[in-house]
């Protein structure tokens, strides 16, 4: 048993969406990388294993990032006053196109990497850019990191510079060198089929991409509804299509293992049929507010028990830190609620920590919470300077790391092991 540790603290975390479990003063056991239990009591069979002694400190759940563009985390910050199709065109192709300089694209995405563990970030679902070899070192870099979860190379063959436009044949050849190549070198990081999203990618390339999907058995990420003139642009281009989600659906893109980042705008027949099929939307509140894009119904969608993960969406979002884009969305779902009168209820924090958390895992095929068998990832949030009024319950230790959090407060990160 030289693999197993205890993890000590106030253990806090989120087995499903209205509930959260609290074991104050607790101990995580953990054997191969994996929860073993959870006690109030340190069980005898454990007494003597390394014990990691966070006493008072605040252990919770690991932050999955389900939605980020890792070629965009240089211009964090950058032309955030336009709107979506303005700053792909201005700031956004351009910046992307440079990652054709694999050397350039290894320094970056090694610091992306460091950055993500310094914000508690183990699991992602990650668009790279469409140059093969640099999505290889983009991998490579995560998995150096200890971080797991899928990376795509993009798709794309119009409506877009040059300089980063594919050709429909070399777009494929290329998809399936780079799955080759990801399947063979990674074990935690694992490819996804990435068309840009509608505008980018012709009615072929995403039909020959469903075939790929269907025959590779791999996940498909992809954007949806998130902007008016966008919306009203795909239904330009795919006239045989009368929403959104169809001009997936239909090139046999849109299932269960689905994820769509945004949703703004879709409407109560689009939300049945993401329902319907089983799709993942990832919502991303900072993106969506910075981008001018609008604010995702997000009760609307937890409430019709549509999955629902939660994304930076860098570098349309600003904030690397998922507690931060935790926050992000309780406050945009109560700019939701004020602009409909009440009508759209709030989200609490403790809702928002399911899904920056457990929500994600699930889509990597784990139980929520810190369930036995889970691998575990975890963070250590020392708070306590902030002292704990006696009356503070453990949603509002919640509610507080999620507000409150910066870097130099997550004293350790865990995935599976100590990063
Ligand atoms: N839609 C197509 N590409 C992008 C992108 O890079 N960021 C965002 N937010 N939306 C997109
Ligand atoms: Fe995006």
């Amino acid at each position: 048993m030289t693999d197993t540790y205890i993890v000590h603290g106030d253990i806090i975390h989120a087995p499903a969406l209205d509930a959260i479990e609290h074991i104050p003063d607790g101990y995580v056991a953990v054997r191969g990388g994996r929860v073993a239990g959870i006690y109030g009591e340190l069980p005898a069979e454990y007494a003597h294993m390394p014990l990691h002694d966070y006493r008072g400190r605040l252990v919770t759940q690991a932050l999955c990032d389900m939605h980020l563009h890792a070629p965009q985390y240089p211009m964090l910050g950058m032309g955030i006053d336009l709107p979506l199709l303005e700053w792909l065109n201005t700031y956004t192709f351009a910046t992307e196109a440079r990652f054709d300089d694999v050397e350039y694209a290894r320094r970056v995405y090694d610091a992306l990497a460091a950055k993500l563990v310094s914000v508690g970030t183990t699991r992602v679902c990650m668009f790279s850019s469409v140059h093969t070899d640099s999505t290889l070192a983009l991998m490579q870099a995560l998995e150096d990191a200890g971080i797991s979860g899928y990376v795509g190379k993009v798709n794309m063959d119009r409506n877009c510079p040059l300089s980063i436009r594919e050709d429909t044949e070399r777009s494929i050849a290329e998809t399936e060198r780079f799955i080759d190549e990801a399947l063979k070198r990674f074990k935690r990081v694992r490819p996804i089929i990435t068309p840009r999203f509608t505008p980018a990618c012709s009615d072929d390339l995403m039909t020959r991409l469903g075939e790929l999907a269907r025959a590779s058995a791999l996940p498909i990420q992809s954007h949806m509804s998130e902007n008016a003139d966008e919306c009203a642009w795909v239904l330009e281009l795919c006239p045989d299509c009368s929403a959104y989600w169809e001009t997936y659906h239909k090139r046999g893109l849109f299932g269960e293992k689905t994820i769509v980042a945004h949703c703004v705008f879709s409407d109560e027949a689009e939300r049945a049929a993401i329902a319907r099929c089983g799709a993942w939307v990832a919502h991303c509140p900072d993106s969506n507010v910075n981008l001018c894009s609008g604010v995702a119904p997000l009760r609307k969608m937890l409430d019709e028990r549509l999955n629902v993960v939660l994304g930076s969406d860098i570098a349309g979002g600003a904030q690397l830190s998922m507690l931060q884009v935790a926050a992000m969305a309780v406050k945009s779902a109560k700019l939701r609620s004020i602009a409909t009168g009440g009508a759209e209820g709030c989200i609490s924090a403790t809702e928002a920590l399911y899904l920056a958390t457990s929500a994600g895992q699930v889509f990597f095929g784990e139980q929520p919470g810190f369930a036995q068998g889970n691998e575990f990832h975890a963070i250590v949030i020392d708070d306590r300077a902030l002292q704990a009024p006696p009356s503070m319950s453990p949603s509002d230790r919640i509610g507080r790391a999620l507000y409150t959090t910066e870097s130099a407060d997550i004293e350790a990160v865990y995935a599976c092991r100590k990063l």
